[in-house]
């Protein structure tokens, strides 16, 4: 791509009822008619738009930037200081006490969290760990590495019932050593009732860790789960940093998921006397930068309050599920999908989602849907299977030989006939104009608008790429793109 657009390129486009202007609202984007347009940002379930308050406290950080935990400098000290208030602050959005039992872990991100959690609840292969088919691989994949897992199955309509994660938990009568569950679907945005399936599994003496990567910027989290996982550059923090919560006794034993520097308090050469936690699951010098962010967008977040969070997401969900649902050749995906799926008197939705959707457009490929929303029309959504293969077969209602047909493509690495849909979603710094702006494309694209240029799909990522010249395509098969490969 021959011309990126810079940071200042603004457009002055009204974002009259977003809760925040976030960092890089009405960056103009090239498309292939020649003109640029204000991005419409509508992939903020992959990671959000930075806070402003996150990118200003990291500048009046960077003077002070220093190590964490290891100088007796005073800038050393300041920056250790500031990333105990970080982890001070985490643990309170989380509705934990500071000094409490609980402990925050600073990681990368969710994925990090449950690897890290999978490597230190110490199970054995035949420990069965009860997870969901809604999940994102994150919360799949790592428990199936050191455990047994045993699955809740969801309907068509992509949900499960507290009852069913009951049969689940009670099996085959063995207790299972945890239940692993998603907060809120990546992929519908829906939101599994938490508190009383995290109640059935206390009274069953099974813990429970919550993967909050989608639910931590959009609901407030579950204060009884006792491990939960997210991300900052899903909260409006992208400087690397998430974290792992849970009770500082789990932490206490056993050896480290990294061991180095930072994490013990006696090394000889064939000894070594590991320090308590946080501090023993931190090992090697810490994001301070990443963790100064997620502070400041916690504090944001708080600022705004989680009132006129959920009331304005609740919003843009209603506008966006009734939206799609009313476009003739548009199939939605999830619990509002449904020809059943009711609307409530007032315009908001049967099944309150995150302000998230997943959809396909009759007789177009996702990946074409998803390129020419961007290259026509600068709308971001993604495409493909967003990290949850197993979910979106259900969803899509793909038969076994489907699966084997295209299985048996991706491993001779032909990725043009996966499946998948187009997701859409939103967050603090959407407007109604946006879902809008959407919505008309849409309409446009399901309605056979033609399109102006030919579209040619990559074998080996499955990307539809618009063949033209205009300045920002003309190179763009040659470069990756949101290729449902990387699911
Ligand atoms: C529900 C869910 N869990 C886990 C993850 C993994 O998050 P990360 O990529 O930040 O590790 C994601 C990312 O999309 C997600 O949506």
């Amino acid at each position: 791509m021959e011309s990126t657009p810079g940071p200042d390129r603004r457009s002055s486009r009204p974002t009259a009822d977003a809760l925040a202007h976030l960092v890089g609202t009405g960056q103009l984007v090239p498309c292939i008619d020649g003109n640029d347009r204000p991005a419409v940002e509508l992939d903020q379930a992959a990671s959000t738009q930075a806070h402003p308050d996150a990118v200003r406290r990291v500048e009046e950080f960077v003077p002070w930037y220093s190590s964490v935990h290891r100088g007796a400098g005073f800038r050393s000290r300041h920056a250790t200081a500031a990333y105990e208030q970080a982890r001070r602050a985490v643990l309170e959005f989380a509705g934990r006490a500071p000094d409490g039992g609980d402990v925050a872990i600073f990681c990368r991100n969710t994925t990090e969290a449950i690897n890290h959690l999978a490597y230190r609840l110490q199970l054995q292969p035949d420990d069965v760990v009860v997870t969901t088919v809604v999940e994102h691989h994150a919360n799949l994949l790592p428990w199936g590495r050191v455990a047994t897992r045993r699955y809740v199955e969801c309907s068509s309509e992509g949900t499960f019932t507290v009852d069913d994660v009951c049969a689940a938990l009670d099996g085959d009568g063995r207790r299972p050593a945890l239940l692993a569950v998603t907060g809120a679907s990546n992929v519908t945005g829906w939101l599994p009732p938490l508190e009383p399936i995290i109640d059935a599994a206390h009274e069953r003496g099974v813990p429970v860790v919550v993967d909050a990567a989608q639910l931590a910027p959009h609901r407030p989290l579950p204060s009884s789960a006792d491990f939960l996982g997210f991300s900052g550059h899903k909260l409006y923090a992208p400087f690397g940093s998430g974290a792992l919560i849970g009770p500082r006794s789990v932490f206490e034993v056993g050896d480290p998921f990294l061991a180095g520097g930072g994490a013990v308090d006696l090394v000889g050469l064939d000894e070594v006397v590991w320090t308590a936690p946080p501090d023993r699951e931190e090992a090697g010098s810490p994001n301070v930068i990443g963790a100064v962010a997620l502070h400041a967008a916690i504090d944001a977040l708080g600022h705004i309050g989680w009132e006129r969070i959920v009331a304005h997401e609740i919003g843009l969900a209603d506008r966006l599920v009734n939206g799609l649902r009313s476009i003739r050749g548009v199939r939605l995906l999830g619990p509002n999908g449904s020809e059943t799926a009711a609307t409530e008197a007032n315009g908001h939705l049967a099944v309150k989602t995150l302000p998230v959707a997943a959809f396909t457009i009759e007789g177009m490929h996702h990946a074409l849907v998803a390129s020419r929303l961007s290259a026509e029309y600068g709308i971001a959504v993604r495409h493909g299977c967003f990290c949850a293969h197993p979910y979106v077969v259900r969803l899509l209602g793909l038969a076994d030989n489907d699966v084997a047909a295209y299985r048996d493509e991706v491993l001779r690495g032909d990725h043009r006939h996966v499946p998948g849909a187009v997701r859409a979603s939103a967050g603090l710094g959407t407007s109604g104009q946006d879902i809008d702006s959407l919505l008309a494309a849409v309409s446009e694209l399901a309605a056979g608008a033609p399109a102006p240029v030919p579209y040619q799909q990559d074998e080996a990522t499955g990307d539809f790429f618009p063949v033209t010249d205009q300045a920002g395509w003309r190179d763009a098969a040659l470069e990756p793109g949101a290729a449902c490969a990387r699911g």
